[in-house]
Order: C-alpha cells, then sequence, then structure tokens
C-alpha cells in the first residue's frame, strides 16, 4: 500500500514539473516573439520599410548600410554610459563605441523613436549611403530595431573644428593656420563633390564648423546630413521651409524660401571667417549688438580696409609662444587676406554674386599652394600673384 501511494507521489510530482516546465516553455516562446513582434514595430517606426524600399530600388550596394543588432551597439557603447557620450545636437546624442571587432565608431542615437516619417535619421542614411568622398564622414550602417533609431559612422578622434577655434592648449598652442587653410580646402572640396559631381546634386544645409570632423591625421569630414536636401535634376532651387544654424543661414534663402547650392557657400563664407578670427557666428555678450552677427561685423571690417583689427592675433605666435618670423608673419598675413577676400565674395547678399563652390575649392587650393611654395623656394615677388595684391587691398 505504502508502496502505491510512494509512486503516486512520484507520478503526480513528476507531472507538476512536466506541466511546469511546458508553462516555462510557453512563456519563454511568448517572451521571444514579443520580443521580435517589439524589434518589428520598432523597424516599422523607424523607417525602415522606405530604407528597404531604397535599397531595393538601387539594386546593389547593399553592404553599405550594414545592419546592426540593437546588443551589438549596446555593448560597444557600455549601455550608452555617460562616459562614452561624445555629442549633442538637435537629433540626440552621439556616444563613442567599440565594436567587438575593436573598431571605433560613433553611434547617434535619435532622441525620439520614429513615427514611420521620412525622418532625419532616414534622409542621412539614404543620403550617405549614395556618396563616398574621402572628407565626407562614412556612415558605417544603422540599427533600426531599438526604440529609437541608431546610426554608425566611423570614429573621428580629434572632435569637430568647432571645438578647436576658440580653444587654446595649455601651453598656448592654438590650431595654426596652415592646418585651418587645410581643413577650409578639404571642406569646400567635398561640398563642390556634393554638389557638382554627386548624381543628383546634394545641398548639405547646414554648414558650420561642429559640423565638420576632424579624423587622426586632423583632416576634414564633413558630417551631419539631417537636413540635407538632393536637388531633382536640371533644378536650380527647392522651395523649402529654413532649415540651418542661426548665423550661418543664407540671407537670400530666408527671404525668398529657395534653397540653392549658393546658401552653402554663404555659410562655407561664415566658416571661414570663423578660422580667420576664431570669433563665434553669434555673440550677444561679448559684441557690440549691431555686430552681434559674425558675417556683418566681418563685411563691416573689410569695407572700412581695418580686418587685421579682427584676425586672431594668435597667428602671430609659433607653437612655442616665440613671435614668429616677420618673413613668415607676411605669409601667414597674405594668406587669411587672400582667404578673406573668397569669404567676402561669398557672403554677398545675392546669390548670383557668390562664386560656385567648385570655384571657392579651387581658389583655397591656390592659395594653400602659393603658402607651401613661398615657404620652400624663395619665390620672387611677382610670383606671390592675388595674394600680394590682396594684401595691400585691404591694408
Ligand atoms: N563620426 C563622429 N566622430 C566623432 N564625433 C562625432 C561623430 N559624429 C558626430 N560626432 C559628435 O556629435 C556631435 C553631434 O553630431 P551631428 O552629426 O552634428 O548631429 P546633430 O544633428 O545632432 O547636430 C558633433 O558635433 C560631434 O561632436
Ligand atoms: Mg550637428
Amino acid at each position: 500500500m505504502v508502496m502505491i501511494m510512494d509512486a503516486c507521489c512520484r507520478l503526480d510530482f513528476s507531472v507538476a514539473c512536466i506541466g511546469f516546465l511546458i508553462i516555462l516553455l510557453i512563456i519563454m516562446v511568448l517572451i521571444v516573439f514579443w520580443a521580435k513582434r517589439m524589434k518589428r514595430r520598432n523597424f516599422m517606426q523607424n523607417g525602415g520599410l522606405q530604407l528597404e524600399e531604397f535599397i531595393k530600388s538601387k539594386g546593389h550596394d547593399h553592404t553599405l548600410t550594414r545592419i546592426f543588432t540593437g546588443s551589438e551597439l549596446k555593448a560597444a557603447t557600455n549601455n550608452y554610459a555617460e562616459d562614452m557620450k561624445i555629442g549633442t545636437g538637435g537629433f540626440g546624442a552621439v556616444y563613442k563605441g567599440k565594436l567587438e571587432t575593436g573598431k571605433l565608431v560613433a553611434i547617434k542615437k535619435a532622441l525620439v523613436p520614429g513615427d514611420g516619417d521620412n525622418k532625419e535619421f532616414l534622409n542621412e542614411v539614404i543620403i550617405l549611403t549614395q556618396i563616398h568622398h574621402k572628407h565626407i564622414v562614412k556612415l558605417l550602417g544603422c540599427c533600426l530595431e531599438t526604440k529609437t533609431p541608431l546610426l554608425v559612422y566611423e570614429y573621428a578622434s580629434n572632435g569637430t573644428l568647432g571645438d578647436h577655434l576658440q580653444e587654446t592648449s595649455k601651453n598656448g598652442n592654438v590650431m595654426g593656420w596652415d592646418r585651418r587653410l587645410a581643413v577650409a580646402t578639404q571642406t569646400a572640396e567635398a561640398l563642390s563633390y556634393l554638389h557638382r559631381a554627386a548624381s543628383p546634386p546634394i545641398l548639405h544645409r547646414d554648414v558650420k564648423s561642429t559640423n565638420i570632423l576632424l579624423d587622426d591625421n586632423w583632416d576634414a569630414k564633413v558630417g551631419d546630413f539631417g537636413v540635407s536636401r538632393l536637388l531633382p535634376d536640371g533644378d536650380e532651387h527647392i522651395s523649402t521651409a529654413v532649415q540651418g544654424t542661426l548665423g550661418y543661414l543664407d540671407p537670400e534663402y530666408f527671404q525668398t524660401l529657395q534653397l540653392t547650392d549658393k546658401s552653402d557657400v554663404y555659410s562655407l563664407g561664415v566658416m571661414l571667417v570663423e578660422l580667420i578670427t576664431s570669433l563665434k557666428p553669434v555673440d550677444t555678450h561679448h559684441r557690440d549688438p549691431k555686430f552681434s552677427n559674425l558675417a556683418l561685423l566681418f563685411i563691416h571690417h573689410m569695407k572700412a580696409g581695418i580686418l587685421k583689427d579682427i584676425i586672431d592675433p594668435r597667428f602671430e605666435v609659433d607653437n612655442d609662444s616665440m613671435s614668429i618670423s616677420s618673413k613668415e608673419g607676411h605669409r601667414i598675413r597674405s594668406s587669411i587676406f587672400s582667404v578673406a577676400s573668397i569669404a567676402y565674395r561669398c557672403l554677398a547678399l545675392a546669390g548670383c554674386d557668390r562664386p560656385s563652390m567648385i570655384e571657392v575649392a579651387h581658389d583655397l587650393q591656390e592659395i594653400s599652394d602659393i603658402l607651401h611654395a613661398t615657404r620652400t623656394k624663395d619665390v620672387t615677388k611677382g610670383s606671390f600673384g592675388e595674394s600680394a595684391s590682396t594684401l595691400e587691398n585691404i591694408e
């Protein structure tokens, strides 16, 4: 009798265990199913369908947009740790990450979930997958299965140009004129590629020093294509609501709402003035309210022939805090004045009076070549060309 009861108890226990295991299995299946559904829902909300359609329409280069998993990027950023945050902007936060392969990346995490519309991030993916240029930031891929979409870029280890303009390191070093000129030339080169070589042409629409990234060699990588626009083939402009950053906004675009490639030229003009003066594009605290806008301050100084009053005085000092030789000082000043004359043309009120981006890139390259040539060779006075005459005109 006791043995029969024992056997019954054991049977009951086994049935209970099996029942428990089945329930556990069902719960696990439900969790997996639910997680999959959530990922799919996030994918749709983050514009995954549009992206899939876009990739299909291109019919090739699928590898351009690698799809990362949420857990992969979570691990890369140490669960989006605060000390991995390297920047914030209108779109969200940017984190430094290290992939399993050891590769460093920058991960842009949107602030709010997508709503299935053609949002900024989708715009950035679609534009960046179509362009390849050594001075344009490379998009490695994206992740859409998370609540907010994530974009993964190559990592620019030296931050942004904007980070370095006002900054003076502990030993008094500033970003020297040569580096500034190189970055300006590379930026103009990348933008002229967008305007002329990309098909359809691309207008960046938010050219500014904090959107120019600097890589390990301090070379420029144009970034932040969140508000960029494709210019339909054959069109000269797009009619669109004003987007951009105060201080860099083309006044003609502001008034007519017609965006053209000359709007980027205007913004680059402001950036050139920043490079020359190390002043902020808008400063309501330290400048006469009449000149809180840097472009207006610059134009006033150019017209009055007193540009030297606003050139960053730190260019006169070399990296050992010694005054640079008068010959070198003259070369640098001459180069600065030449760049100022380009900036002046870029800031013309009417777009049609501004040079094209291709001209700007070409002229900046020429100024750079002259600066280097005068250092390495003892050039004759005549071969100094435009730079010397510009210097005399403005001084
Ligand atoms: N690839 C990158 N490498 C290093 N830092 C980056 C990178 N991309 C962005 N950042 C940092 O994040 C900031 C914001 O990024 P950005 O692309 O300009 O987005 P937003 O649209 O939010 O302005 C930048 O100013 C920069 O400091
Ligand atoms: Mg930005």
